[in-house]
């Protein structure tokens, strides 16, 4: 019997949200969700076209709601349905209808799975890390478009803009005079159907022929060493491709200063180094696209982050300033760019977003950890650390943020170290030392096996045993701190050579074998001498963060960036690279920076959030603190001269002695790094 909608109404309850309301029978379950404001997708207007409606009918009795949700109180499988689950690569998984084909004919309770939601929650998987909701930049609007004909004279514009206002009451659009060159061209191409592509301020992006189901979008990293691209599908926030590429700016200069000096002695170096970190992008964007089988102009937004220097040369700007005191940025402020601006080979209307930097050492990949890792939101004082060769440092939580940078130089990354090398299969990368004998053991990239396992010499054949990387060399001299090696001031203990073959005497000092094959891999006083200046650097930049919070410790540290990913907290802390705290609350972040542009790119609303929380950070330029060469000459030991690491002592038993250290020597290495590599001109 056909039912009366004239009279009838059904009470309906969406979940998750809860929202409830009476509807007429017949009413589409879209359009009852849509008149409540519950978040379900849809992108063709409710025409079975993009399958992005979907909702799951929940049968049974629901007390809660005074509901009994029948099997028959919703309309059986539709036309649209069937012929939308029959197209190639199309389900309809069990249980799920298309809300915007089924009717209402009784009271139901309608659940909205994650991925029917405009508004998605991307779970992050490093623990201690909030997710990622996606909000996305750009939405995609499917119309029909009337035709023109000899009676109604309007333009094909005026007819496209009615067309978006009558199914999705998207009024005021602006469509840039370029749009218009290909407006005709694209309505009859889609033989009056189109996908429009519409920005979160109104903005018409692009008039896609025909119905298209998803935009891209682009998150880059812009390193000084690598580039990092990630192709991201901008409404499920999915990761589509990943690729990273050298910097090739490193042959203008291996360091940042070095580029800028480049600048410098060259007239147009800057544009010869904006030229080719463009290019890179695009070789990067090319490669990512076609990985996912998707088209460039698919990308229809980029989000950028990177340090001062490489932000100024990714726009063009010449970076002369960032060379020497007061480390003037040309501006502080986020900058929204076209990609046609910045010779980026997207699709003509593209937008880029370049993330915000802080201060002249501290960019905008700085202000991508800070939205990555939100300790803006949080109660507990969190301090951040990015690890390079400038170390980023932020501390704070929701009340105050400090931010800082520190030069500690290319020690953690190998350089500098005799047998130093990039984390590479071949490096040793873990080390133990057995206390009584002086032995060791190691690990080496590409081989999981202990090198005082069996079939350890077997593995590691193909690779060799070629040096020692950043956290190899964080825990070999940590190792050696522990077992007397070297003492609490940094010398290598010559008096316990006749202990050990491994300790030898080289001139003056003395050296420890850690490897003794094809390749010798062992770590000279100058190697520790390296490291110490380093972690005294980042130390003494986080000390003084610290000193200027009024606070004596830190609840939890976050360790970001590639170095702070593979080094292990506990071999940070017995350095002193980090200050004491609940080894528990001590964790990597990941590629914190490159998340942050993540967040941007999914997440339009976020950018509001980092600028706002940017002019809020207090900067502190470590080279003009008074305080800076004390905590530097007390950071030089090993963890501290003076600073106390109770939670540490609980979990490693540190040796103790008396302090020998050659303070006046310190004191002059701090004086000499505390004074930035000035540039000449
Ligand atoms: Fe597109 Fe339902 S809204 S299939």
């Amino acid at each position: 019997m056909p039912i009366d909608t004239s009279t009838s109404d059904a009470r309906v309850v969406f979940t998750p949200s809860g929202k409830r309301g009476h509807f007429p029978i017949g009413t589409p379950i879209l359009q009852a969700a849509q008149a409540l404001g519950v978040d379900v997708d849809s992108v063709c207007g409710g025409r079975g076209l993009c399958g992005r409606c979907q909702v799951e009918h929940a049968t049974g009795k629901f007390p809660k709601h005074y509901i009994n949700s029948k099997a028959e109180n919703i309309s059986p499988i539709s036309e649209t349905e069937k012929a939308y689950a029959a197209k190639p690569k199309k389900t309809l998984l069990d249980g799920r209808r298309l809300s915007c084909a089924t009717q209402i004919l009784g009271d139901c309770v309608i659940d909205i799975p994650p991925d029917s939601q405009v508004h998605q929650q991307i779970v992050r998987k490093e623990a201690d890390a909030f997710d990622i909701e996606i909000i996305p930049p750009v939405q995609l609007h499917y119309v029909e478009v009337w035709e023109p004909n000899m009676h109604d004279p309007s333009g094909d514009l005026r007819r496209l803009r009615e067309a978006l206002e009558r199914e999705w009451h998207l009024t005021n659009l602006r469509f840039g005079p370029g749009m218009l060159l290909s407006l005709q061209k694209e309505l009859r191409e889609g033989n009056w159907k189109v996908t429009v592509a519409v920005d979160y301020l109104g903005q018409v992006i692009a008039v896609n022929p025909g119905f298209k189901e998803s935009l891209c979008g682009l998150a880059v990293d812009i390193g000084s060493t690598t580039v990092a691209a990630h192709l991201c599908n901008l409404r499920t926030g999915e990761v589509l491709a990943s690729a990273g590429m050298m910097n090739p700016q490193i042959r203008f200069g291996e360091d940042l200063m070095s580029r800028v000096s480049y600048v410098m002695m060259h007239p147009d170096g800057d544009v010869e180094m904006t030229k080719v970190i463009r290019e890179t992008i695009n070789e990067l964007a090319a490669k990512v696209t076609a990985e996912a089988h998707r088209k460039l102009d698919e990308i229809v937004e980029v989000t950028f982050v990177g340090n001062p220097i490489m932000h100024h040369l990714l726009l063009g700007i010449n970076p002369i300033e960032l060379g020497g005191a007061p480390f003037a940025l040309a501006t502080d402020e986020s900058v929204r760019i076209r990609a046609r601006d910045l010779k980026l080979n997207l699709h003509n209307n593209t937008r880029c977003y370049v993330l915000p930097c802080i201060a002249g050492h501290v960019g905008a990949d700085t202000a991508g950890m800070i939205l990555s890792e939100a300790p803006y939101k949080r109660e507990a004082i969190t301090l951040l650390v990015d690890i390079g060769t400038n170390a980023e440092i932020v501390l704070g939580n929701k009340e105050r943020l400090l931010a800082a940078s520190s030069p500690t130089g290319p020690a953690f990354e190998g350089a500098q170290i005799t047998c130093g090398q990039r984390a590479a299969p071949g490096a040793i990368e873990r080390v133990r030392i057995d206390k009584k004998t002086l032995e060791p053991k190691f690990k080496v990239i590409g081989c999981e096996l202990w090198s005082d396992e069996n079939e350890f010499s077997e593995q590691t054949k193909k690779t060799g045993i070629t040096g020692i990387c950043g956290s190899g060399i964080i825990e070999a001299i940590a190792e050696m701190f522990l077992a007397g090696i070297i003492t609490q001031d940094g010398v290598i203990n010559g008096s316990i050579a006749k202990k050990s073959e491994r300790i030898i005497k080289e001139g003056r000092t003395y050296s420890y074998i850690l490897y003794d094959g094809e390749q010798k891999v062992h770590i000279s006083q100058n190697d520790v001498r390296a490291i110490q200046l380093a972690k005294a650097a980042l130390y003494a930049g986080t000390r003084l963060l610290m000193e200027r919070l009024d606070i004596e410790s830190v609840d939890r540290i976050r360790l970001a960036g590639a170095f702070g990913n593979h080094i292990e907290p506990k071999y940070a802390m017995i350095l002193g690279l980090i200050p004491d705290c609940n080894l528990k609350q001590v964790s990597s972040a990941g590629n914190a920076a490159g998340t942050g542009a993540r967040i941007a790119l999914l997440n339009h609303e976020s950018r509001n959030e980092i600028e706002e929380v940017v002019r809020q950070v207090e900067k502190v330029e470590t080279a003009v603190e008074s305080n800076f060469q004390q905590h530097f000459v007390n950071a030089m030991a090993f963890p501290n001269k003076i600073e106390k690491f109770p939670n540490l002592a609980k979990e490693v038993e540190l040796p103790t002695e008396n302090m020998g250290i050659n303070t006046i020597e310190i004191a002059a290495h701090a004086t000499k790094r505390r004074r930035r590599k000035k540039v000449n001109h």
